[in-house]
């Protein structure tokens, strides 16, 4: 059984892989619907995984009031990403919604890293092994592809 933690940092790598390959996409010519497209698969993708680390967040601070700052940090870092993936959809220019959605790639990777180096061993210092795997057991749960009947 994985950790809240480790299931989020494994979702981190499978959306890195994802970056590489729009990375790649972008290095060649790209309409805006395209670019449009891609970024809102991302958008897609994170929405779900920010509100996951955003419910932890809360249940950690409900068991003690550690570390503040770094809640704030992760909020903070959260809006700025929805921010740079809203420029994007606001843009007509292809060659700048280009430039927008590997700056927001870049911006997210960042954040990635923020996460696992300073975020999640907060998380696994406040929060019982046991709540750190029921969390995990639960996201498990919501992820797995129903089994055709
Ligand atoms: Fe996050
Ligand atoms: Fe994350």
């Amino acid at each position: 059984m994985e950790t809240i933690t480790r299931a989020l940092a494994l979702e981190h790598a499978i959306y890195g892989e994802v970056f590489d390959q729009i990375e790649r996409i972008l290095t060649r010519t790209a309409s805006l619907a395209e670019v449009k497209l891609m970024a809102t698969l991302v958008e897609g993708l994170l929405k779900g995984h920010a509100e996951t680390e955003t419910n932890l967040a809360y249940v950690a601070l409900d068991h003690t009031l550690a570390d503040r700052g770094t809640v704030d940090l992760l909020h903070q870092d959260h809006h700025e990403i929805d921010a740079h993936f809203e420029r994007i959809q606001r843009t007509t220019d292809p060659a700048e919604a280009g430039r927008l959605l590997q700056k927001a790639l870049g911006a997210t990777r960042k954040h990635f890293r923020r996460e696992e180096n300073l975020i999640f061993p907060v998380l696994e210092k406040t929060l019982a092994p046991e709540t750190l795997l029921a969390l995990g057991q639960q996201w498990r749960e919501t992820h797995s592809a129903p089994v055709p009947g």
